[in-house]
């Protein structure tokens, strides 16, 4: 057998079969080939190629200035770099405000390696949804915090606190996975919420500042590294692996990757109740 064939790839298949078996799932955001490497082969099993590039890479406030042009670009040297991990890539703001638009900006990042394109949005991203997977383009919805929002969300704050808003977030999460999505990705929603969500779907949900009920974890590289630009505050449900690792950047992707098979990540203080 090649060193090549040996390659675990990992796929939706895969993602699926870990959360009916009730295994926990880790991921990465991952911008260029060196890095991409570097976490594929650490065992992480989800690459995101996330516009949070506009903030750790671009050094921007915001995500809102990444452009579909930068997202391929990144895409294709985490492609290069990678080693069996499910690649996801984020169609930035207004790459997919309608229809059309959204179809032509997807069809560019799966030509440039994505396995998976992830777009933020509720109940009006639902069509959408359903035209890219007619298409063969797996989604991934993103809920709850969603940062291209956030000057209409009015700042990085928690989503779903109240019952009303709560009982939207699931009821959109459902009409998404029955038009196609087949990832949720929750970002900043408190524990039950994201517990109750996970236990509503029949697909995987992946959470971020989400609790550990959920199907599996994503972290922004940079803030697992502990090397996030000093002009943006971490969130609470960041953890720095690097202090814990004796195999430097190698031994922290592999530190995340066992606390979030253990359950171990994230613990209490990186969660809102
Ligand atoms: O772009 C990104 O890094 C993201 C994560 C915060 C989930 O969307």
């Amino acid at each position: 057998m090649s060193s090549q064939s040996a390659v675990k790839r990992i796929s939706l298949t895969t993602l699926q079969k870990m959360k009916e078996k009730g295994e926990k799932f880790a991921s990465l955001t991952a911008y260029d080939a060196c890095f991409a490497e570097m976490i594929s082969s650490a065992g992480i099993e989800v690459i995101l190629c996330g516009d949070s590039l506009g903030m750790v890479l671009q050094g921007h406030d915001s995500t809102l200035p990444v452009t579909l042009d930068d997202i391929v670009y990144h895409m294709r040297c985490v492609q290069a770099g990678n080693v069996g991990a499910f690649i996801m890539a984020d169609l930035p703001f207004m790459s997919y405000a309608h229809e059309q638009q959204a179809l032509e900006s997807s069809a560019a990042l799966m030509r440039a390696g994505a396995h998976m394109v992830k777009l933020e949005g509720g109940a009006w991203i639902t069509r959408t949804t359903s035209q890219l997977a007619e298409r063969g383009i797996p989604v991934c919805a993103h809920m709850g915090l969603t940062p291209q929002s956030i000057n209409r969300l009015g700042g990085y704050r928690v989503q779903g606190r109240d019952p009303a808003k709560a009982q939207a977030i699931i009821d959109e999460a459902l009409m998404l996975q029955d038009a196609g999505a087949s990832i949720l990705l929750l970002e900043c929603v408190p524990v039950d919420l994201a517990a109750q969500v996970t236990q509503a779907l029949e697909i995987p949900v992946i959470g971020i500042g989400a609790g550990p009920d959920v199907d599996g974890q994503i972290m922004v590289m940079h803030d697992m590294l502990g090397i996030t630009p000093p002009s943006i505050k971490p969130p609470k449900f960041v953890k720095n692996f690097l202090p814990e690792s004796s195999d430097g950047i190698r031994g922290a992707f592999v530190a995340f990757r066992d606390a979030v098979r253990s359950g171990a990540f994230p613990a209490p203080e990186h969660c809102f109740y």
